[in-house]
């Protein structure tokens, strides 16, 4: 059994996002079932070139599950050049983490949303560039692919890279290949001066924080309720503890407010404070 974190049980319990858009301006699908996991997404916009619907398939595991309905709710609302500054680390933090053997399913969703913006800039839905070098043939990776995860999570052995990407994970001959691409960019890389003493962190006043987590409130979590005919109200806030109350059409749907506590509470940690819990009212 893996030890996964609450936030992957729940959106592997009540995925986001999951089924189809008729006529998508955007769709991409990786993977494959012979890998054992495949991803579609597709996403629709609005008149402000914002993804107002995002929706996916996916065959696979729980964390393919949960890092695909992250995803969809992470680019929610966002532009398409926001939405693909998203990368495969946020997809994991967002989740609380992921067991290393279950990167992949993060750089999944990841490469699914880049095959989805290629398609609707280009009308392909072929995002591999032929000219690419395959190094893993068991699992159809190519050498830029294995360089990207590299660099972009700072890895440094043919087994890392076999979980962010799968490659090396098969009959195992390309990982000679694999650790040559590891050496060659690790040499590559500048050497690292000399770390600077880690700046004092600057406490918050309890008045900033609130000013903060009204901001983030206002700019983050209200226009993804107000789609919805919800909203959100701010009832107390004691240290770390948020104290909250839905309103509108939120107010009635209690499984709904479940999953959208667990969004503000994501929210809130990603621009506030990681230990920031949110409650709703009379709990
Ligand atoms: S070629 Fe990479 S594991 Fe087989």
């Amino acid at each position: 059994m893996w030890n996964y974190s609450e936030t992957v049980m729940e959106h592997f319990r009540n995925p986001r996002n999951v089924g189809k858009i008729e006529n998508p301006d955007g769709a991409g699908t990786v993977g494959s079932l012979a890998c054992g996991d495949a991803l579609t997404l597709m996403f629709k916009l609005d008149a402000d070139k914002r993804i107002a619907e995002v929706k996916f398939q996916t065959f696979g595991c729980a964390s393919a599950i949960a890092s695909s309905s992250a995803l969809t709710e992470m680019v929610l609302g966002k532009t398409i050049e926001e939405a693909e500054r998203v990368t495969n680390k946020d997809i994991a933090t967002f989740l609380g983490g992921l067991p290393d053997q279950k990167m992949h399913c993060s750089v999944m969703g990841r490469e699914a949303l880049e095959a989805a913006i290629h398609n609707y800039r280009t009308g392909e839905t072929i995002f591999k560039n032929l000219e690419d070098h395959i190094v893993c043939t068991c699992f159809g990776v190519s050498e830029n692919e294995i360089r990207r995860v590299v660099t972009e999570n700072s890895l440094s052995t043919v087994d890392e890279v076999t979980n962010f990407c799968k490659a090396g994970g098969g009959c195992g001959m390309c990982r000679d290949d694999i650790q040559k691409i590891i050496d060659t960019l690790r040499s590559a890389q500048p050497a690292q001066p000399p770390a600077a003493a880690p700046k004092p962190q600057k406490k918050m006043s309890n008045l900033q924080k609130m000013k903060l987590i009204e901001e983030v409130v206002d700019r983050e979590i209200r226009p993804q309720l107000k789609k919805d005919g919800g909203d959100i109200e701010l009832l107390d806030i004691v240290g770390d503890r948020v104290t909250i109350a839905f309103r509108g059409m939120c107010a009635g749907c209690h499984s709904a407010a479940f999953t959208r506590q667990d969004f503000i509470e994501a929210k809130l940690r990603e621009f506030v404070d990681p230990l920031i819990v949110v409650v709703e009212e009379g709990d």
